[in-house]
């Protein structure tokens, strides 16, 4: 993450209303930078933008940005508002409305100029059909290195994306990396566990994030089963 990138997510993404801890900010903005180290580029997108909070991390990090969004309660004019007045410029921005639950895997493609994409936002429509549609899509739409955040995991006031997610995980080819702060970051088998090990990196690096720093501590004591747990056979660190 190098001090651009530190002052944005200090200034202008804090600027921008919405949902998004700083935790989970910093940490995608950590993993697009190591995919980025290790000659991983590709077009990100999200599907349920609402003001453009979190897609404004993506797009500071990847500069090749798809939205997605029916922009039935927040129309594209009053997103790109809200962006330029956090000081985020939206012109290389991509904004499609629709329905993501609607969407084709080739019509997703045609969207991304037939590109897959590294890193991929879920956080529209919260039902559990939705979300299991939305994840169903967009891992047809991912690279093999790719990572996806799925919003609102665990959170008692979306319940029914927790039922389309686990219901997803049951046969999807996405595995759980780690959740932090709301989102559960999920990538294919093979990559799991090197996300995994960059988020314990920067979690070490970065404990001025009071959430990063508490989940430290509790992986020093009461212990390791603290911080880290099974879930769909796999061990995910858990910043709550
Ligand atoms: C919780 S908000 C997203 C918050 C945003 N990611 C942020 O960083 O603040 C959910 C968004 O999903 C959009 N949405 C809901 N259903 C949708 C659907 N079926 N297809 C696409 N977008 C949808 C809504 O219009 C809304 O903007």
């Amino acid at each position: 993450m190098s001090a651009e990138d530190i002052a944005f997510l200090a200034g202008p993404f804090q600027r921008i209303e919405g949902w998004c801890h700083d935790e989970s900010a910093y940490l995608a903005t950590h993993l697009l930078r190591a995919q980025q180290a290790a000659g991983r580029t590709a077009p990100s997108f999200e599907i349920g933008v609402y003001k453009g909070k979190f897609l404004s991390v993506l797009h500071n990090a990847s500069r090749d940005t798809v939205a997605f969004d029916t922009y039935e309660w927040i129309p594209v004019a009053s997103v790109k508002e809200s962006l330029r007045g956090a000081g985020v410029s939206p012109d290389d921005i991509q904004f499609i409305a629709g329905d993501s639950t609607k969407m084709t895997p080739a019509i997703l493609s045609e969207h991304l100029g037939g590109r897959k994409a590294g890193f991929i936002s879920v956080d529209g429509a919260h039902t559990a059909p939705a979300v299991f549609s939305d994840m169903t899509l967009v891992e047809t739409a991912l690279e093999p290195w790719g990572i996806v955040a799925i919003d609102d995991f665990l959170n008692p006031m979306a319940i029914g994306v927790n039922e389309g997610a686990t219901r997803y995980l049951h046969t999807g080819a996405l595995v759980p990396i780690l959740y932090c702060t709301n989102k559960l970051f999920v990538s294919r088998h093979e990559f799991a566990d090197l996300y995994a090990a960059e988020a314990l990196r920067f979690f070490e690096e970065n404990q001025q994030l009071p959430k990063c720093k508490a989940m430290l501590e509790h992986k020093t004591q009461p212990g390791t089963h603290w911080a880290q747990q099974e879930m769909f056979g796999r061990l995910v660190w858990i910043v709550p």
